[in-house]
């Protein structure tokens, strides 16, 4: 009977699911994937750039927690790759130089080194990055300051990041690539800190509430952690960035900015920021669950929107018809499949000319996959197939309709320094 208990002690023998915790599915599959898809072209060039010159990457991840960066970094796979290709990472270890990580939270730091001490590329320092850029004397500098998952909120004050950049552009040699990530200010889980006036609700009272499911959220709520955060929208990133190169005398300049979780945000399913919040999270995570079933009526939002916000409002709007339209038509294909003629009962009709290009795109492609798979039978062709593909379309909708401007759980902005 010992080898249970040395089973369950050993943390591996628990129930995995990837409906709630932090690496919930919509985390991997959609947080993970779509920073990866916008990181992709930049990281590309960086390392062509790198290899031109003979040169290997050094990475600085600036609040690296357990080094999860490091892991959604060496994810980042060729886009180009054919289905026969078998090595895809755009960043394998024969590419890598050093990958430093850097947090304040010694705990977090022993657990990167639990987990990758054996690679001596992958080194961790306790550091806190608002007293200015962790580099010891002589250390050279770093190709990518990569920030993740909304670290760069914990600048409460701007002053300490502007230093923090500031100081990364003035101490850059030639050239580098900088990635910031904030939790955005029109975000629609916190809807009642919305505000035109951006001298308030510049940091919002955080709290890790979702890790929890339901009843357990409930029960310990009163003994949550309460973190301090930084809410902040393009313009300010914009204001941010301006000033630690005016600081530094040199440009760091926007590449890219893009929304990250529209409507999967994580306080989408706590509702603890806004009464009107549906658990969208929740139903995405079933949706690309193995074995379950997902019903369509839990994917369709009803976006509530806030007077005195008409942008954002028509965008969050806009977003909704189109979503909802997806789920809608999926459904409705579904139920007019006929599983053992393996054909529809009657040709779907068109899709209208004047819906968006990207719903179009989606619509069309999901019905390929209805087509294509309703007949299968083995394997749960609904459950395995059609609502993991019909996530992963919704994805899609969110990342071609997202405008980059803080509306969403998470703003992240990619910068490039170039002295040559
Ligand atoms: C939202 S977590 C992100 C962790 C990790 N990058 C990831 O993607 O999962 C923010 C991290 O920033 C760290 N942090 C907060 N304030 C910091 C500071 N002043 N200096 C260094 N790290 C800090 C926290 O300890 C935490 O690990």
């Amino acid at each position: 009977m010992e080898a249970y208990t040395e089973a369950v002690t050993s943390g591996l023998y628990a129930k995995q699911s990837g409906l709630v915790g932090k690496y919930d599915n919509v985390r991997r599959l959609w947080e993970d994937e779509i920073t990866r898809h916008f990181l992709h072209p930049h990281l590309k060039r960086l390392i062509e750039r790198k290899q031109s010159c003979m040169q290997r990457i050094r990475i600085m991840d600036l609040g690296c927690g357990s080094a999860d960066g490091y892991e959604l970094l060496a994810g980042v796979r060729n886009r180009d790759a054919d289905l026969q290709d078998f090595e895809v990472a755009l960043l394998p270890p024969n590419v890598l130089s050093v990958y430093k990580g850097v947090d304040l939270n010694e705990e977090l730091i022993t657990q990167a080194r639990g987990i990758y001490g054996h690679d001596s590329k992958l080194v961790f320092e306790q550091a806190d990055f608002t007293q200015g850029l962790p580099l010891v004397e002589n250390e050279k500098p770093y190709d990518l300051y990569f920030a993740s998952y909304g670290t760069c909120s914990h600048h409460n004050e701007d002053e300490t990041l502007i230093r923090l950049l500031a100081d990364i552009a003035s101490r850059v040699e030639k050239h580098c690539l900088i990635v910031c990530d904030w939790l955005g200010r029109y975000s629609y889980a916190w809807q009642s800190l919305w505000t035109n006036d951006l001298s308030e609700n510049r940091n919002m009272d955080y709290v890790v509430s979702y890790i929890y499911e339901k009843e357990e959220r409930e029960r310990r709520r009163d003994e949550l952690q309460h973190l301090l955060l930084r809410l902040v929208c393009r313009r300010e990133a914009d204001g941010i960035v301006a000033e630690a190169s005016k600081r530094a005398g040199v440009e760091i300049k926007p590449l890219e900015y893009f929304d990250r979780s529209v409507f999967t945000g994580r306080h989408m399913d706590t509702g603890d920021y806004n009464p009107n919040a549906q658990p969208i999270r929740l139903a995405v995570n079933s949706l690309h669950e193995a074995n379950v079933r997902t019903a369509p009526s839990s994917l369709l939002v009803d976006y509530t929107p806030k007077a005195g916000f008409e942008f954002i409002n028509d965008y969050f709007e806009h977003l909704q018809m189109c979503w909802n339209a997806l789920v809608l038509y999926v459904d409705e294909l579904m139920r007019n499949y006929d599983v053992q003629k393996r054909a529809f009962y009657s040709e779907p009709p068109p899709i209208p000319a004047s819906y968006p290009p990207a719903l179009r795109e989606m619509m069309e492609r999901m019905k390929l996959v209805v087509e294509g798979v309703g007949w299968l039978g083995l394997g749960l062709p609904r459950e395995n197939i059609i609502e993991p593909q019909l996530g992963y379309a919704l994805r899609y909708l969110e990342m071609k309709l997202q405008q980059g401007l803080g509306c969403a759980h998470g703003l992240v902005g990619i910068f490039e320094v170039n002295k040559d």
